[in-house]
């Protein structure tokens, strides 16, 4: 029920393909590719050719964050080479039903992310919509940044919304996710987990490991 998703923003270019590898013997069941558009954040990271290239190697389902302004007019594209699932920013869209709808109609899942300033009731109306909403726990554009603490309280905020509306969505987090700070993130209700620092830096294997072991425990309580 918990699902790991690595950011590969952290990983080691000059080896992407290996480092893809290794998350995925070592038990990734995602991976989170973020695309940065220097726009809607101040960084440009990289998009559809590494996304279809990386296709080649992995079996992984694609969790593609849209760090993009008005990121409907490339859902096509992200289809096309390789996308599964497609996270479009609340702040970042003028029509956001429009584009949930664009990527269900692309077949893909369809997840919005949150800023940290952004309420949880924004999505009242487009929730039974969404598979899966991403609530940021820094402001993104970088990875390797502390956790904001406050998220806890929008998680459970946005965790009491899904029941009250009778919704079931999948509650990712991204941003700052460590070992220590992972325990309360699910207690509050995530269960789509990005980790970028966390599973790259050091030993792969080990760092996945390791969160699997906090995702048992938290199973067997
Ligand atoms: C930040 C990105 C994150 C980032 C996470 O804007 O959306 O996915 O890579 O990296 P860590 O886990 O190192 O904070
Ligand atoms: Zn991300």
């Amino acid at each position: 029920m918990y699902q790991l998703s690595p950011s590969i923003l952290s990983a080691d270019f000059s080896c992407l393909g290996e480092q893809i590898r290794c998350v995925e013997k070592a038990g990734a069941d995602l991976l989170h590719i973020d695309v940065m558009d220097g726009c809607f954040v101040p960084r440009i990271s990289y998009g559809m050719p590494v996304i279809e290239s990386i296709r080649k190697v992995s079996e992984l389902p694609f969790d593609v964050h849209l760090m993009v302004d008005e990121p409907i007019r490339f859902i096509a594209d992200f289809k096309a080479c390789g996308a599964d699932m497609l996270t479009v920013h609340y702040e970042a869209c003028k029509h956001l039903h429009a584009a949930v709808l664009e990527i269900k109609k692309h077949g893909m899942k369809a997840g919005v992310a949150l800023n940290p300033a952004t309420p949880v009731e924004v999505l009242k109306y487009i929730l039974p919509e969404l598979d899966y909403v991403l609530i940021m726990t820094v402001n993104p554009g970088f990875g390797g940044q502390k956790f904001l603490p406050m998220t806890l309280g929008k998680i459970k905020d946005l965790s009491r919304l899904c029941k009250e509306l009778g919704v079931f969505a999948d509650i990712e987090v991204d941003g700052g996710i460590t070992l220590e700070n992972l325990p309360d993130v699910m207690a509050a209700g995530a269960n789509m987990i990005v980790a970028g620092t966390t599973v790259f830096g050091g030993c792969i294997k080990d760092n996945i490991a390791a969160v699997k072991e906090v995702f048992q425990k938290r199973s067997a309580l």
